[in-house]
């Protein structure tokens, strides 16, 4: 089967703070959503995109793709389709678009828009070599504390501390065998559990997960300093 990318952009985006939604935010002049399907477009095996929109704005991100991507030639197709409450609803109503001819499915985060295309390229192809679930990857940096919850600014009592050699910060586009992802879905949300990954959810169904390496470039945009370190990038990629 090919290759087909899920791009959730339905967020609102809160922890960047008050504006439009963050997959619609301006960076290097064009909004992160069209970077974020440029960057998947862009890679060789990939024959559909299927960006989840906000619910309200289907038209608005339509028009807005088509005109941003009017002059680009070899594109895949791409459709757009509205999401849901949560980041796992509008991943699930993004498959449930794909035709029954895509074998393998990545799940990338308009968040990410700076992923470099051979990142999406590498996941996808260790996915069509037999793998069922890829992860990119990064080795952590700092090193993390399990905490007993106080919240609100209070001294939190330390409960352990993991092997950080052991531990990796994952990023996306994650690859996954189209059925498998589908059912960890399907099954999952019939059970009313969510996980914060799409990864996660394939764990619970018992199936082998692989991490391959991820790239710094991949990071996610969540608060104002990504922003910065997001324009610094793109601007470095221009000189
Ligand atoms: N996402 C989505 N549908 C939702 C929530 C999130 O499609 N109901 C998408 C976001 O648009 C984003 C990705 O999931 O591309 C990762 O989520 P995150 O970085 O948390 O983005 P937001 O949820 O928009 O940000 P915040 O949590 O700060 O509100
Ligand atoms: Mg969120």
């Amino acid at each position: 089967g090919s290759t087909a990318v899920v791009i959730p952009a339905a967020g609102r985006g809160v922890r960047l703070g008050p504006g439009a939604p963050k997959a619609l935010r301006e960076l290097g002049g064009a909004p992160m959503l069209v970077h974020a399907v440029r960057a998947t477009a862009r890679a060789r095996s990939v024959t559909l995109v299927v960006v989840v929109a906000p619910s309200d704005g289907v038209r608005g991100v339509r028009a807005l793709l088509d005109e941003a991507l009017l002059e680009e030639r070899g594109l895949p197709d791409i459709v757009v389709v509205p999401g849901g409450e949560t980041r796992q609803d509008s991943v699930r109503l993004g498959l449930e678009a794909l035709p029954e001819t895509i074998g393998t499915v990545l799940v990338h985060d308009a968040a990410r828009p700076l992923v470099p295309a051979d990142t999406v390229e590498a996941v996808a192809a260790a996915v069509r070599d037999g793998a069922p679930a890829v992860v990119p990857a990064l080795p952590v940096t700092d090193t993390v504390k399990e905490v007993e919850p106080r919240g609100a600014g209070r001294p939190e009592p330390v409960t352990g501390t993991p092997d950080r050699s052991r531990l990796r910060a994952v990023q996306t586009p994650q690859g996954f065998a189209r059925k498998v992802l589908a059912e960890a879905h399907a099954r999952i949300a019939a059970e009313g559990e969510g996980a914060t990954d799409d990864a996660g959810m394939v764990e619970r169904l018992g199936v082998d997960v692989v991490v391959v390496p991820g790239h710094e470039e991949a990071f996610k945009v969540t608060r104002p300093l990504d922003l910065v370190l997001a324009e610094a990038v793109l601007a470095r990629r221009r000189a």
